[in-house]
């Protein structure tokens, strides 16, 4: 878009006073010319079609190569932020594309300046012709005006008629010469308008709805009524979802990798929208309901952590501008991150990094999850929340985070068994339905993906989280080891 805009924006500011002088001398001029000899004057003219011809054979070729110099800058850009990105340069290092990602880097290069050299080229045999034909023009009125002066049949006409309708005549091209100029840098900034509004024109599919309704959010019940989502129409994901949190409940949502429970609770906050079916809060659609409102009142911890360039408090009053400092404190402890803060040299002022790269990803977490604490939301979303963390952190957090869940309908998606037995009740996402639910052991007592997941995943975590606890012989004895 920035490079599009600066490519306009010449042509936008420059265009209009040249229009206006150039369009004055040319009146003038024509007026000038007219009534000293029209027919000198006709004459004169004949050259200017002959101009506009190939002016828009150029106009229409600079208008096909700045589209494609313009698209393969967009990839050279895209291959700059790819790999220079944290994470990216990161990537690139570890498997050795140092080489590839340079190569590949060059020649976008290339291609980008051989299309924006044959650009730079595309007007050069225009001017030629251009200059050509404003040679004739003179050459014409001097053979006219000399046949005309020889037979004699018009006494108006003088040498110095002539002489000064040729001076008057080169006064006449250069405007012509400058607007057809214009005319191809108006087709050439077309093609980037185009590629701009391509861009702007794009529907807004999620929209806050005319006159949404603010409905309390604060422990009603969400409802999922016969849910399809899909990306992609060939690939469907959730065909059939139904389930109801009651208010204040805290259900926890498994399944298999992939099955799509971050994608069943992007749709409360309509990060997503449902292809058919409903979501409502309180018997709401979450469509009905006033964007801002909404999202509001939910409050998030995302799988992947996200933290902007800027300090820890930056980050933190992300979540609510307005923050005391003992409320941000607060929140840290609670999110068991204060101490870490404090015992950094600058404290809440420690910068965090292109997207928190100074911190680790344990790090991240608590802050994301203080982030959340702060904004102190109606609901509650949380998404592998405690996914990074080791286990003396997550039982620290998860004090906090059950003490969050308490008055207020949360959904919890999780790995970990410990998580997971503490919700009213488990929600198995498989197959695009929720394919069981119900408490632990009843889901266990079904023997179907439940149990699988609990014998392939949660068991493996449960083994290595509490070796020799109590649970685990508690284990081992219900399946008869
Ligand atoms: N923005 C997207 N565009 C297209 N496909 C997507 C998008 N996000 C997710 N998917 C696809 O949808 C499916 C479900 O994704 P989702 O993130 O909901 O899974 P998940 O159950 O949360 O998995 P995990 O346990 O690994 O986090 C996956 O197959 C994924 O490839
Ligand atoms: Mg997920």
């Amino acid at each position: 878009m920035n490079t599009d805009i600066n490519g306009v924006s010449s042509v936008i500011s420059g265009t209009l006073t040249s229009i206006v002088s150039n369009v004055a001398t040319l009146v003038t001029t024509l007026v000038a010319l007219f009534t000293m000899s029209w027919k000198l004057a006709l004459i004169g003219m004949v050259v200017i079609p002959l101009l506009i011809i190939p002016s828009r054979v150029v106009g229409n070729t600079r208008f096909r190569l700045v589209t494609q110099s313009h698209a393969k800058q967009d990839e050279m850009n895209q291959i700059i932020n790819e790999t220079l990105s944290v994470s990216g340069s990161m990537l690139v290092k570890i498997f050795t594309r140092e080489k590839k990602e340079y190569d590949n880097f060059v020649q976008k290069n290339e291609e980008v300046t051989k299309i924006s050299l044959k650009e730079a080229q595309s007007g050069r045999w225009f001017r030629v012709v251009m200059g050509m034909f404003t040679q004739i023009g003179p050459l014409l009125i001097y053979l006219a005006g000399g046949y005309f002066l020889i037979k004699g049949n018009d006494p108006a006409l003088t040498v110095g008629t002539i002489t000064a309708t040729v001076a008057l005549i080169n006064r006449l091209y250069r405007p012509v010469e400058s607007l057809l100029n214009l005319g191809v840098d108006f087709t050439r900034s077309l093609a980037l308008f185009t590629r701009i509004f391509d861009y702007l024109d794009r529907p807004i599919t999620i929209k806050s709805p005319e006159n949404g309704q603010t409905p309390d959010l604060h422990c009603r019940d969400i409802e999922y009524k016969n849910v399809e989502f899909y990306y992609s129409e060939d690939k469907p994901l959730l065909t059939d979802v139904s389930f109801t949190v009651p208010g204040g409940a805290a259900y926890a949502i498994v399944g298999p990798s992939g099955s799509g429970k971050s994608t069943v609770v992007n749709l409360i906050p309509r990060l997503y929208d449902t292809i058919s079916g409903t979501v409502t809060i309180g018997g709401v659609n979450v469509r009905d309901i006033d964007l801002t409102w909404l999202r509001k009142g939910i409050g998030v911890v995302t799988q992947d952590t996200y933290l902007f360039n800027g300090t820890v408090l930056e980050n933190l009053r992300y979540a609510k501008e307005d923050a005391t400092m003992e409320e941000i404190e607060d929140a840290c402890k609670k999110a068991a991150i204060h101490d870490f803060i404090m015992s950094q040299p600058k404290g809440y002022d420690t910068e965090v990094g292109n997207r928190g790269l100074k911190l680790s990803g344990g790090e991240k977490q608590r802050l994301s999850i203080a982030r959340v604490i702060l904004k102190d939301p109606e609901i509650l979303i949380l998404d592998e929340a405690t996914s990074a963390l080791d286990s003396i952190s997550e039982s620290a957090i998860q004090e906090a985070l059950e003490t969050m869940m308490k008055g207020r309908t949360s959904l919890v998606i999780a790995h970990r068994l410990s998580t997971i037995l503490k919700a009213d009740k488990i929600l198995v996402v498989a197959g695009g339905v929720i394919a069981e639910q119900g408490t632990h052991e009843e889901l266990l007592a079904m023997n179907g993906v439940y149990r699988d997941l609990y014998e392939t995943q949660f068991r493996t975590v449960i083994d290595y989280e509490t070796a020799d606890s109590e649970e685990k012989k508690e284990n081992d004895k219900a399946e008869g080891k």
